[in-house]
């Protein structure tokens, strides 16, 4: 079973966000399976090759926007897993990521590629990720190969508006399909619409958003056309990868890595001791670190991710802290960059209550891990999280979350068990649930500290997630989907 792997950001040459991750460790776990799996993805001027050697496989010629434009195609074996890594190669469309041609252009030369046998990998499925490899599934067609295509959706909220003019740069009619005309009349063309129709299945991170994203209130316009597809879309949970990683950046920390259960199977009783005081340590180091009160009394909630007011509920974690700071009984971490309205508005916390909150406007893995090992809570009042990866990370080190029951949050958090949903969307919502969190954590240690036990249990590894694509794969190969 051969499969290609087209995507736009891989850990750790290019990464932008969480599909970087996914892009990283979910080929790897289907190698584990016997899948032979590579990955492609431009060759941009920003990729960190670092100390990984580069192979030159082959040199081709892509036409697009008339012109033969010459690609060349460079091979690495990813450092953490061995996988291979294909990096296209060209000056005018891929050093740099400008969104339309960069992505047609790399569309067209990997199916360019394929339909050429350049690599002497003939793939039997091209698994395409979110809009920036939406073209993938029409090109095959157009094509005529023999191959299956899979529309991965990642986030169905960036769905790549371009002009229709790229269906002339990638020599496709107009005409050909009834959907092409009719966004023709819009005079654009949307390219994650067009990997789900043309795609021969729809793959979601999450069996909760793979219903969501069929109701008027998720689907981003895309709804009926969704509806339309049914039978043929799987939510499949995404995994984390317990890799070396995370170890890495432990030895680099203040924080002390904090060892899982795996690293302590028998007699957890003793070893959860040892545990929660390393927590607690590593929560004092923290403080310190940011300028925080240093105390093991009050509760820590850190919020990771990018600022974006549209998804990650960045109105109702700030309503809330708001309301909830001024009695200094509880403290805040924010981590993340983007919106510099919300950027402004948290450091305006941060001016009045500077022991309680600590702003962080950047992206730093290193602090997010160190993060992850001190914190008490982890706070995810997403809109809409297609998967979201923090909160597995987060009970990966023993921190509970507190998430919007939505996507994948509803799919891998139990309240109660490890950790805490709230249903409305609202900060009061939000703030009745984390108070209640609190009241546990400060009043039973033992039902919190059981939580933190089936938080560290819960299996988030990919192995069990690859099997499921696993199958799917089968079933597309042999034609029973
Ligand atoms: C996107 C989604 C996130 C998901 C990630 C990886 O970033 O917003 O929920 O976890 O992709 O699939």
């Amino acid at each position: 079973m051969k499969i290609l792997f087209a995507v736009w950001e891989i850990d750790p040459f290019f990464k932008f966000g969480g599909l970087g991750d996914v892009a990283r460790a979910f080929p790897a776990a289907l190698k584990d399976l016997g899948v032979d799996i590579r990955i492609t993805i431009p060759f941009y001027k920003a990729v960190k090759l670092g100390r990984n050697r580069k192979k030159l496989l082959c040199r081709l010629r892509v036409e697009y926007a008339g012109r033969k434009e010459k690609v060349e195609i460079y091979e690495v074996a990813h450092p953490l897993n061995n996988v291979p890594v294909y990096f296209l190669k060209n000056k005018k469309y891929l050093d740099i990521v400008s969104a339309a041609d960069t992505f047609a252009f790399f569309d067209k030369a990997v199916v360019d590629i394929v339909k050429n046998n350049s690599l002497d990998f003939q793939p039997d499925i091209i698994q395409c990720n979110d809009h920036h490899t939406g073209m993938i599934p029409l090109l095959v067609k157009e094509n005529k190969l023999n191959i299956k295509t899979i529309m991965t959706i990642h986030n169905l909220a960036y769905q790549g508006f371009n002009s229709k003019e790229v269906l002339d740069k990638l020599g496709i009619e107009h005409t050909k399909s009834r959907l092409i005309r009719w966004e023709i009349k819009r005079r654009q063309i949307n390219f994650l619409m067009e990997g789900i129709i043309h795609a021969d299945a729809v793959t979601t991170v999450s069996p909760t958003y793979a219903q969501e994203i069929m109701t008027e209130e998720f689907g981003m316009g895309l709804e009926e056309l969704l509806r339309g597809k049914e039978g043929r879309i799987f939510g499949i949970l995404n995994g984390i990868s317990a890799d070396t990683r995370y170890k890495y950046h432990g030895k680099l920390n203040t924080c002390e890595f904090v060892q899982r259960k795996s690293e302590f199977k028998n007699n957890f009783g003793e070893h959860l001791k040892f545990f929660l005081e390393k927590k607690r340590k590593n929560k004092l180091l923290l403080q310190r670190k940011l300028g925080l009160r240093a105390t093991s009394k009050l509760p820590l909630s850190c919020f990771i991710g990018r600022l974006d007011p549209a998804q990650k509920g960045l109105d109702i974690l700030h309503k809330m802290i708001r309301k909830v700071i001024d009695s200094e009984d509880n403290q805040f971490v924010i981590l993340g960059s983007g919106n510099i309205d919300w950027q402004k508005r948290f450091e305006w916390l941060y001016k009045f209550y500077p022991k309680y909150i600590s702003c962080n406007f950047k992206f730093d893995e290193g602090l997010a891990h160190e993060i992850y090992e001190a914190s008490d809570f982890i706070l995810i009042p997403s809109k809409f999280e297609p998967c979201g990866l923090i909160q597995m990370l987060g009970m990966y080190f023993g921190t509970i979350p507190i998430a919007h029951r939505t996507g994948g949050l509803a799919d891998s958090i139990k309240t109660y068990y490890n950790g805490f949903l709230f249903d409305r969307y609202s900060s009061v919502a939000l703030r009745n649930t984390y108070e209640r969190a609190v009241e546990i954590w400060k009043k039973d240690r033992k039902k919190f500290e059981e939580m933190v036990v089936n938080a560290l249990n819960t299996d988030f590894s990919w192995d069990l997630r690859a099997k499921e694509y696993r199958e799917l794969y089968e079933k597309l190969i042999s034609g029973s989907i």
